[in-house]
This record gives C-alpha cells, sequence and structure tokens, in this order.
C-alpha cells in the first residue's frame, strides 16, 4: 500500500490517496480515479502535458525505475530532464523527479507529486 499525495496550486489542499500494492496502474489512471485534475491529452507518452514533478517521501531507497523511452524524448524536448540526468538514471537506477503520469506505474512507495 502506498500514499501517493498530489500537491497543486490547481487544488484547494493536497490530496493523499491510496494505491493498492499490486494494482500496477500508471499515476495518471490513479489521478483520474480519484478526480485529480492533472492534465493530459494523448495518454500515450507522446504530448507531454501530464508531466509531473515526483518526489520519494519517508527514509526507505527509493524504488528503482526506468525512465520509459517516452519519458526520456518528451521530457527532454520539454526541458524537464537534461541528457545528464538521463545517463546518471540508467546507472544509479534512480530516475529524475520529472515523470510523465501516464508511463509512471505505482510501486509500493510514498510519492508526493506535484504538478
Ligand atoms: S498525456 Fe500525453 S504524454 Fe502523458
Amino acid at each position: 500500500m502506498a500514499n501517493v499525495t498530489f500537491s497543486s496550486p490547481k487544488i484547494k489542499k493536497d490530496i493523499t490517496v491510496y494505491a493498492t500494492a499490486g494494482d500496477c496502474s500508471t499515476l495518471l489512471a490513479l489521478a483520474k480515479t480519484h478526480k485529480v485534475p492533472v492534465e493530459f491529452e494523448c495518454e500515450n507518452g507522446e504530448c507531454g502535458s501530464c508531466a509531473v514533478e515526483v518526489a520519494i517521501l519517508g527514509n526507505k531507497q527509493p524504488m528503482g525505475v526506468h525512465l520509459t523511452e517516452k519519458e526520456k524524448t518528451v521530457l527532454k524536448l520539454a526541458g524537464k530532464i537534461t541528457k545528464q540526468q538521463i545517463a546518471d538514471s540508467e546507472v544509479t537506477d534512480i530516475p529524475p523527479p520529472w515523470r510523465l503520469a501516464c508511463q509512471f506505474i505505482v510501486r509500493n512507495e510514498d510519492i508526493l507529486v506535484k504538478f
């Protein structure tokens, strides 16, 4: 079970929802289920409108999560991540903060999502 907290000037206060363990849905799907107004268009990792900043909460070692190829391309084009951050994430398995909500699979760790 993971707590996913959404924070944005677009919502009155932060919204924390629970992602069930073993549920492999995307962050965008979770937001939609709970009516959190994360922007999106293509839902296919191509437009970049769902870019969000993800912070790992707690003091556990962050789980290794690879950026998808689509995230690398779109986030780099949008200026959200650098070539160096992509290279670093491939070595350390620790992803940079900016992710695409439609590509990010929620794992069993507490996160703060800013959009
Ligand atoms: S909705 Fe288009 S990249 Fe996620």
